[in-house]
């Protein structure tokens, strides 16, 4: 499905259908309110009411706020999805709304049909967007198309690290990773790309990620794509998780929980999502990402829990669970980030913790840091953006949890509770002392990739932190 701004009053553009939306209140004064009523349409949000003889989908949405057009225009395109309409036309509803209405479309539309002999294509080609507003109020044109283009930059990044994370774990290795990331930097201005191979990685002292590689027959992978505008205002580092399977090792997964674990490279697919938005967006920062590229496997030469593996920074580590295998991939990468670019702020993200899931429920990014101000200037992008995010708290107490009687810390609690705070913590201690407050973890195991469709995402990988990043990366820019 394509989405096209079209400069042109509603009623002169031709498509198959209109889609409209309104609220309970608006429905007692609409032209067709009668009908409405008649087919129990109560104007709740989400609610459609399809009027065929009228050409007409009528969506509720429960007042007009970005986050109900996002997911009222993706309630929409699942309505059209069982029609024959070929295209269909929608107008503006206040430039507030705008990236909430084209991410709806675009981003309710995705389906991901690559390994289907007969893929079932959207049958609405194109949605065409009115650059004038439903009530006739006047909008700024050139605001309207520039909001336009930067939603639908931001929905493509998106639906791009979907892919990624919903290929298979056969055909997305770690070196696939590094082509794609490759591939991305062939493809777009500004960005360049640098890949360390297991030679390489063994010669940076890497060994915390190399043994969580080992097992497996696709050998680790760090990638280092950067985007390096002329005159930058801010230098920021992104740092991505990127098991592209978590089989769990030797502390072998229970086979119902294996399943899915394609999506443990969420974190390094959404920041190669950020990267390409950034680029196509031209922001006037320079970013770079550092994505840990590894299988975790089960082989005769496998890492065993009681190993210790000593990280890039030095720091000796006890394994008691090779499944806790993520942070021993960051540790080494936000290492080898930190020595070699001086960033403003380091971010990660990574779908690290079931535990997350526990604390926050499947649909929130755990975030964690020590930085209350970065954390609240977070909530704001979460609340612009459409993402849910919410606040784990580090305490001393936690982090006594993570002390090893024979190695400087431990891979995982020695209790079973708080699991997503003591990860953050394990990857604190590879944070240096300048660094500790321009630093934020992002876990995003729940909301990353999903079984059940929930607003604007259909099964599979949802982009999870994309949306989020470029919001305050947008916010960044304007200061
Ligand atoms: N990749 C998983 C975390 C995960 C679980 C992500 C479910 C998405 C859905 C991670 O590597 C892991 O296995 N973590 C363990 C840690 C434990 C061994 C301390 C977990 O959460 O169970
Ligand atoms: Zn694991
Ligand atoms: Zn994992």
């Amino acid at each position: 499905m394509r989405v096209k701004l079209i400069k042109q009053p509603l009623d002169t553009i031709g498509a198959d259908i209109t889609i409209t939306f309104t609220t309970a209140e608006m429905l007692t004064h609409h032209p067709v309110a009668d009908l409405l009523h008649s087919a129990g349409f109560k104007g709740e949000q989400d609610q459609t009411c399809m009027l065929h003889e009228r050409k007409v989908l009528v969506c509720g949405v429960e007042n007009f706020e970005a986050d109900n057009f996002r997911s009222a225009a993706a309630a929409a395109v699942k309505v059209l999805e069982n029609t024959a309409y070929t295209s269909a036309k929608i107008a503006q509803h206040g430039t507030e709304n705008i990236q909430g209405l084209v991410e709806g479309l675009l981003l309710g539309s995705y389906r991901y049909n690559s390994y289907k002999s007969e893929p079932k294509e959207h049958p609405t080609e194109e949605v065409l967007l009115s650059i004038d507003n439903y009530d006739s109020t006047a909008l700024d044109e050139s605001v309207v198309e520039s909001l336009f283009n930067s939603a639908v930059i931001i929905a493509d990044a998106t639906n791009f690290t979907r892919d990624l994370v919903n290929t298979t774990p056969d055909d997305m290795t770690p070196q696939q990773l590094s082509i794609v990331a490759d591939e991305l930097a062939t493809s777009h201005e500004h960005l360049e790309c640098t890949i360390l191979d297991e030679h390489a990685l063994e010669e940076e002292k890497m060994d915390a990620m190399l043994s969580v590689g080992r097992a497996s027959d696709h050998k680790p992978r760090l990638i280092h794509l950067s985007y390096k505008p002329e005159n930058p205002k801010h230098v920021i580092t992104l740092v991505g998780k990127g098991l592209t399977y978590d089989s769990g090792g030797l502390s072998l997964k229970p086979a119902t929980s294996m399943v899915t674990m394609k999506m443990d490279k969420a974190g390094a697919c959404a920041v190669l999502g950020m990267l390409k938005a950034v680029s196509e967006l031209n922001l006037p920062v320079e970013v770079h990402g550092f994505l840990g590229a590894a299988e975790n496997m089960v082989s005769g030469n496998a890492y065993k829990p009681d190993d210790v593996l000593t990280a890039r920074n030095g720091k000796t580590i006890e394994v008691r669970n090779t499944d806790a295998e993520g942070r021993l991939v960051l540790a080494d990468v936000l290492c080898y980030a930190q020595d070699n670019v001086k960033a403003d702020y380091i971010f990660d993200f990574a779908t690290l913790t079931g535990a997350c899931m526990v604390a926050l429920g499947p649909y929130t990014t755990g975030v964690m840091g020590h930085n209350n101000r970065l954390k609240h200037e977070i909530f704001q992008s979460a609340n612009e953006s459409g993402e849910l995010v919410g606040s784990l708290p580090f305490n001393r107490h936690l982090k006594k949890l993570i002390k090893s009687e024979i190695a400087d810390i431990c891979n995982i609690g020695s209790k079973p509770y708080g699991g997503a705070i003591t990860a953050a913590l394990f990857l604190d201690a590879f944070i240096t002392d300048e660094m500790k407050e321009k630093w934020l973890h992002f876990d995003i195991a729940g909301p990353a990739y999903t079984e059940s469709s929930w607003d604007c995402n259909p099964h599979g990988g949802t982009g999870a932190g994309v949306r989020l990043m470029l919001a305050w990366l947008r916010e960044l820019t304007t200061k």
